[in-house]
């Protein structure tokens, strides 16, 4: 077979507006709606936003950009990507490796929360977690999260549904999905930001989300920061050469790429101006860690009128979101398998179940069966989020930048981000390749050096 007809049978994205729903649904996560408002509510709320806001533009958009660049140009999973662009016998598929890794370790505990989300709009559809007093609704989620046999189960509803989705394929699957899924999203969390800056305190949650307190922005804040942005832009582990592998030849890279960026950012803040006035208004604690959705929501909705309904809207919503990302970092192993062990796409996707219903449990379980077992002082579950969001994505992201600054060079980066010449864009060439040559893989070191405590 000529590499030309292998080419025209992978599946692949088939629309402008495909490829932008399904890489904008692989960014927008729970990432947007459980990590970023209690992280940046803990770290010190608008002065990490900046933090925040730099790295995405100076490093992670960069990286961002670098990754789908590769991935379109190789036409391959990450693995064999970087083999065919990299000079032989040079390592640089590790990262590839990496990657496949850094998915299973950030499914282990990302499935489990989607698994809680999936449980919660079963209970708000039912009525059975809302209540306005913070104790009840404290102690509904932990008979949840400390019940072993329904945190396996939640999970493995998790699993089959993305696997049954993922089974439908690329363009069918994933793509057709996220298409109908992205606007329903921004419709959903437009209507719970207008009720809530209608409450009475309003105006504090604002402040508290965009007044700068630069007293917290310690070092580990702000690989914090760099972490989220890459954690939140799906960069550093081959999720985005994967998605870009798929990309359509004539799609404008760039654009395609800051136009996620920036609509990722949007439900990012939308969900912090969803939250946090209505947080606010019923005196409940803002910087709650992650229990913030699952204990402080419910409790502020049963106050809200019509709060029953809405909070069916909200974790709908938070499920919807969860959805994309977690197809995108399933696909990560599935194609892997598929194209370096030559599996059948069916055969690929049932071993990545059942290694994830392995590597997943361990986080399930871990405020039931496994609560006593910490390495380092974390359990599993914070400890797999650690390593992968702090260490591995971050130090992906310098390789990537790194390989694409120089060893593939200017030339070839310059002539695939221009579709070949037909695009006019060299100046935005230029500045990338600076900034992935020089200033990405510099400024990710120096923070993850200082993050880590090293200086
Ligand atoms: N970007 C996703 C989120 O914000 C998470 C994710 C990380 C997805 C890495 C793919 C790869 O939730």
């Amino acid at each position: 077979m000529t590499q030309d007809q292998q080419h025209t049978k992978r599946d692949g994205f088939s629309s402008a507006f495909g490829v932008l729903a399904a890489t904008l649904g692989s960014a927008v996560g729970l990432g947007n709606i459980w990590k970023f408002p209690y992280l940046t509510g803990a770290n010190g709320g608008a002065s990490f936003l900046l933090v925040y806001l730099m790295a995405t533009l100076l490093v992670a958009l960069p990286v961002m950009i670098a990754e789908i660049t590769l991935g379109r140009k190789a036409r391959a999973n990450p693995i064999t990507t970087l083999i065919a662009l990299a000079p032989s016998h040079q390592p640089w598929w590790l990262i590839g490796a990496a990657g496949m890794m850094a998915s299973f370790l950030i499914l282990s505990f990302y499935s489990e929360v989607v698994a809680w989300v999936f449980a919660y709009v079963v209970k708000a559809l039912s009525g059975s977690v809302l209540s306005s007093d913070r104790a009840v609704t404290e102690a509904a989620f932990h008979s949840l999260i400390a019940d072993p046999v329904q945190s396996l189960v939640w999970q493995w509803v998790v699993l089959a549904s993305m696997g049954g989705i993922l089974l439908l394929g690329v363009s069918k699957g994933i793509e057709a999905l996220t298409k109908k899924l992205m606007p329903l999203l921004f419709l959903l969390l437009v209507l719970l930001c207008a009720v809530s800056l209608s409450l009475e305190k309003a105006g504090e949650g604002l402040a508290f989300l965009f007044n700068p307190d630069f007293g917290k922005l310690t070092g580990a804040a702000v690989l914090t920061a760099l972490g989220l942005a890459f954690f939140k832009l799906s960069i550093g582990m081959g999720t985005m050469m994967t998605y870009g592998s798929y990309f359509r030849e004539d799609q404008n890279i760039p654009s395609t790429a800051v136009r996620v960026m920036a609509a990722d950012l949007c439900v990012s803040l939308l969900a912090g101006i969803a939250i946090f006035p209505a947080v606010f208004t019923f005196g409940f604690e803002p910087a709650a860690g992650p229990a913030l959705v699952f204990i402080t929501i419910p409790a502020v909705f049963s106050q809200i009128p019509m709060g029953q309904a809405l909070m069916v809207v909200f974790f709908v919503l938070t499920a919807i979101a969860a959805t994309g990302a977690t197809l995108s970092l399933m696909e990560v192993p599935v194609l892997i398998l598929q194209e370096c062990f030559f599996l059948p796409r069916r055969r690929a996707l049932a071993l990545t179940l059942a290694m994830l219903a392995l590597t997943g449990s361990l986080c399930a379980l871990t405020n039931s069966t496994l609560s006593g077992f910490t390495i380092f002082g974390l359990n599993l579950f914070d400890l797999f989020d650690f390593v992968s969001s702090n260490l591995i994505l971050p130090a992906g992201g310098i390789f990537i930048a790194l390989f694409v600054g120089r060893v593939w060079g200017f030339g070839h980066f310059r002539q695939a981000l221009s579709n070949e010449g037909q695009l006019r864009n060299e100046t935005m060439a230029r500045v990338l390749f600076f900034l992935l040559r020089y200033v990405s893989p510099l400024l990710i070191f120096l923070v993850m050096l200082k993050g880590l405590g090293a200086f």
